[in-house]
């Protein structure tokens, strides 16, 4: 179908009309419509197919609700008290919500322990297709004056996270972006890619290499899941460390591995940065 300017604005109006969309940044709409648009036999396919494709790299991990200004008068309340333990028990209830934070919170006294032991101290940190890790920051160990740069395709999403970083003193901010697109421009001392690199192959096989080689950062933390989000992990692991080294092929990077019960991790070395 005809994928001109004017279908297309049509399309990402449409769609941001739609409750479950409206917080979605609108570069994101426009890019997965002006494909769906080139590809569909009409319009209205078009829209179903942009929306479905929303709902798999997005919705579908938001599975439990979101309940930002709620959370948020929960957090500055603790946070005005200096009351660490209800903090992080706090923030803890709310990485429930995604289900990608939701699978880590079991292991999550020792995945950053672990994972970014013996690293320099970190000044930096950029957390690419965020989802809520950003609520993880306390059990990171970071430095105390670490700038911290995340960022999602929601704006909704992005408003929270500028909030509770605000309100836990950590400098830094979040952005609605399409990171396929748009990678982060800031320099950093590390990188997050946690689980994101399948969701995004799902909209641009290519972007995973892309954002590999753009992202200005010494040290990259990658992840993948370890079962699907129905529940699946049959060769699920073995195909995504595939993915991984292919990924890494070429590229005089050190990497570290990682296993854990519900995550498989690499700390890449990206030295030349
Ligand atoms: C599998 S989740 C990983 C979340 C987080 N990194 C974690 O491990 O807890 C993938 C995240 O990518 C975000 N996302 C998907 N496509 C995106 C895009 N094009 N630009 C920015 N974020 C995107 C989704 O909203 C979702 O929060």
């Amino acid at each position: 179908m005809k994928n001109d300017a004017h279908e297309l604005a049509r399309l990402v109006e449409a769609v941001l009309q739609s409750p479950k969309y409206k917080h979605v940044c609108p570069e994101v709409v426009r890019n997965i419509g002006a494909r769906e648009l080139a590809t569909r036999r009409n319009w209205k396919e078009a829209l179903k197919a942009t929306k479905n494709k929303l709902h798999q790299v997005g919705g579908a991990y938001f599975d439990a609700g979101t309940r930002y200004s709620q959370w948020l008068d929960a957090l500055k309340r603790a946070a005005q008290i200096a009351d660490h333990t209800l903090l992080r028990h706090i923030c803890m209830e709310i990485m429930e919500h995604h289900s990608s934070t939701r699978e880590r919170l079991g292991i999550l006294d020792q995945f950053y322990t672990r994972t970014l032991a013996g690293l320099p101290p970190i000044h930096r940190v950029l957390d690419i297709a965020c989802g809520l890790n950003p609520l993880a920051i306390p059990w990171m160990g970071l430095d105390k004056d670490v700038q911290y740069y995340a960022y999602d395709m929601y704006t909704d999403l992005a408003d929270f996270l500028n909030e509770f970083m605000t309100a836990i003193g950590v400098q830094g901010r979040a952005y609605a972006c399409d990171i396929t697109h748009s990678p982060p421009p800031h320099q950093a001392d590390l990188a997050f890619l946690l689980k994101s690199l399948p969701c995004l192959e799902q909209l641009d096989k290519s972007a995973s290499l892309r954002l590999l080689e753009a992202v200005q950062a010494d040290y990259l933390l990658i992840s993948f899941p370890v079962r699907s989000l129905g529940g699946r992990e049959k060769g699920m692991v073995q195909n995504y460390e595939e993915r991984f080294w292919e990924l890494m092929s070429g590229k005089p990077w050190p990497v570290q591995r990682f296993a854990f019960a519900t995550e498989l991790a690499f700390l890449v070395s990206k030295p030349e940065c």
